[in-house]
């Protein structure tokens, strides 16, 4: 145990590896205690509690303020969901659940308290109130001697943002617990957060094939000739997702088929089931009274009403096991695989206050921090029970949630957005689904079909439309190419969803987590416009639309109606995945002619190889460079959670066809 001097004497308990808790009295609710997901115990390398003398704290009214010194050329990341931006040096943020409006301010699907830096070490407030970030902002008096004064009027490297000595995290609560992390680098203390936190989810292998949502008006009939036109135009579709027609009530909910739409559920689950395909129900957790449950759950509900209906706090077991009766009966015992969880992020015009009151005890803004999360929990541990994997979908969460299959989405449709936050979720605990509902045209559908074959949800979502993959015949060549790849690649996809589960490492993630920040930072002030830029700005530069995929897969989607592709190539030597030339020796930018028949950039490291199922089942091992390095796969039933139990293996496949069984400890 060390005690550290600050304003406020703070106890920093190391807990686990590389992990320090700290309380503040008076207790209160933690964000993990929702998710009731122990810390995993791989938590291994033990390394001194960083910058311990330096940390200070102290009550400033009804604030916690906690200050952290920051090293040269030390980088931020994390703060919550992002869709503008990856790294968040200089930004405030006051952290609220919440509808994304696209602004990076706080407000967002994942508010998750958490800031990782390149120097990996990382701030986590355990906690359901609110959160201020401020990121290399704050400046203060008693650091004068390292503040240089500059005159704007004759200095040209007169800047308006602070330079980044601290950054400052206000909880606005009078008691809280705070959580620091250190590894080896940023990638090593985003797993080792997300082991905190639980570890990683581990989907059933079909989750990670096509899925298709529909039309919000369709009846069984129509989803049976959906399934039908799939497999007539040869693509193979392992799940359908049913939208809101489903259920006799929706906005709010009742939970209960529609008689008129599907009067016979179990039957068509079971046809569809023949043909290996899935059902997954759409969901949001408002109760319609002509839900068969509604007088059991008016008493524990909220004191406020969502379109109508009652608001069942999730919270309170007794509330839990009224649903879950339900949902087994109706639901899972018919073969239903998983839901969606809509509108659990709100929008504040139609959800309750945050003066709303539940049962629980909670008040109306802290139910909202984890609605999602408590209803992750719900269904997850439905599936549990039953040995069953599941996988879904839900519009706000948590960090704490790390460990429950479900992935993130919204209704705005912005390439760019989709792809920045499809990189920024790996830094909140969560997943990214850039799902397609909507095309403009042939190319527009094209460039976001590829781009949700590198994602970890390929899900058509047409609750609005009446999309399909074979829509545009002038790309659907190209689109059959993309979705057989990622075929190909399930197996290196789900070895990457293994290791997120057992060493914390996100299957998607942005380029910085692997190769820090490694771009150069402009020093001086921006070009000053009175009406455009009277401060002068300089955004520090940013990669929102690069990722790697799996162990060392570069992905760099193309956005739809572009000419050229930009790349920022990270240190070491990249190969081109399709053409295995030699194509950048590091930290250089290439522009790359695109039209059309250009399918996504794929990169990959020197000495890296990919591994590729074809259909017959047969390897194809594609390896780059001169001294290729043989690649580890994770195997298991696919379904069940007999894997928490032991029940998998790790082998190694070697350039030269080889197979070797290998130890999970020796798993690369
Ligand atoms: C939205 C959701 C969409 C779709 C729709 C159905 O809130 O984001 O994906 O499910 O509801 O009404």
């Amino acid at each position: 145990m060390i005690v550290v001097q600050g304003l406020m004497e703070l106890t920093w308990q190391n807990s686990f590896p590389g992990v320090w808790e700290t309380f503040i009295d008076p207790p209160r609710h933690t964000l993990t205690e929702f998710s009731g997901v122990p810390p995993a115990t791989s938590l291994r390398y033990a390394s001194p509690l960083p910058r311990p003398e330096r940390i200070s704290c102290n009550k400033v009214g009804h604030h916690i303020v906690f200050r952290i010194p920051l090293l040269p050329n030390e980088y931020l990341f994390g703060g919550g969901l992002k869709f503008q931006r990856v790294s968040i040096d200089s930004e405030v943020y006051h952290l609220r659940m919440d509808h994304s409006s696209g602004v990076d301010n706080g407000c967002s699907h994942v508010p998750t308290p958490f800031v990782a830096t390149t120097a990996g070490f990382g701030f986590f407030c355990d906690t359901i109130d609110d959160v201020s970030l401020y990121m290399a902002t704050a400046q203060r008096y008693k650091d004068k001697d390292r503040i240089i004064e500059r005159d704007r009027t004759t200095d040209d490297n007169w800047r308006c943002n602070n330079p980044p000595y601290f950054m400052e995290i206000a909880v606005n609560a009078p008691g809280v617990k705070a959580v620091i992390f250190q590894g080896e680098s940023l990638r090593d203390c985003i797993c080792r957060f997300n082991l905190y936190c639980g570890g990683g989810f581990l989907p059933p292998k079909w989750g990670l094939g096509v899925w298709h949502r529909t039309n919000i008006k369709m009846d069984a009939r129509q989803v049976q000739e959906l399934a039908a036109d799939y497999k007539r135009h040869q693509i193979a579709l392992d799940v359908i997702g049913l939208e809101p027609g489903w259920q006799s009530k929706a906005y709010p909910c009742s939970y209960d088929w529609s008689k008129e739409r599907f009067p016979d559920p179990a039957d068509l689950i079971g046809e569809l089931k023949k043909q290996n395909i899935r059902v997954n129900l759409w969901e949001n957790p408002y109760v319609s009274e002509h839900s068969s449950i509604y007088q059991e759950l008016k008493r524990l509900s909220g004191s406020h009403l969502v379109w109508g209906g009652i608001v069942p706090d999730y919270a309170l077991p007794e509330t839990r096991k009224i649903l879950k009766k339900h949902h087994e009966k109706n639901h899972l015992d018919y073969g239903v695989s998983g839901y969606k969880l809509d509108e659990s992020d709100g929008y504040d015009a139609w959800l309750w206050p945050d003066h709303a009151e539940f049962p629980s005890g909670l008040s109306g803004k802290a139910y909202r921090n984890v609605c999602g999360v408590l209803f992750q929990r719900f269904t997850t541990e439905m599936f549990k029970a039953r040995n069953q994997r599941t996988y879904g979908l839900t519009r706000s969460s948590n960090c704490c949630a790390v460990s429950f299959p479900c992935i993130l989405y919204n209704d705005r449709y912005d390439f760019h957005e989709y792809v920045t936050a499809l990189c920024s979720c790996c830094f909140t605990g969560t997943l990214w689904c850039p799902e397609l509902h909507d095309a403009k045209n042939a190319e527009d559908f094209l460039r976001r079909m590829q781009l949700i074959a590198f994602s970890p949800m390929v899900l058509i979502n047409a609750w609005a439309t009446e999309l399909r993959p074979w829509m545009f015949p002038e790309v659907e060549t190209a689109v059959r190419q993309v979705l057989e790849l990622r075929q190909q690649l399930l197996p290196y996809l789900y070895t990457a969803f293994a290791r997120y589960h057992q060493k914390g490492l996100p299957p998607i993630r942005s380029v910085f987590m692997d190769y820090g920040y490694y771009l150069q930072t402009d020093n001086s002030a921006g070009k000053l416009d009175a009406t455009k830029n009277p401060y002068q700005v300089v955004n520090e530069e940013d990669i929102n639309d690069q990722l790697i995929f799996g162990d060392s897969l570069m992905v760099c989607p193309i956005a739809p109606g572009t000419k050229e592709r930009t790349v920022l190539f990270p240190p070491g030597n990249w190969y081109d995945f399709y053409s295995g030339q030699l194509i950048s020796q590091g930290k250089d930018r290439q522009t790359f002619p695109v039209d059309i028949n250009t399918p996504t950039p794929l990169f990959v490291p020197e000495n890296k190889t990919i591994p590729l199922l074809g259909k017959d089942k047969q390897w194809t091992l594609r390896s780059f460079g001169p001294d290729p390095e043989p690649v580890d796969l994770y195997e298991d039933d696919g379904e069940s959670d007999l894997y928490l139990r032991g029940q998998f293996q790790w082998f190694r496949l070697y350039p030269d066809g080889r197979r070797e069984q290998i130890q999970k400890e020796d798993a690369q």
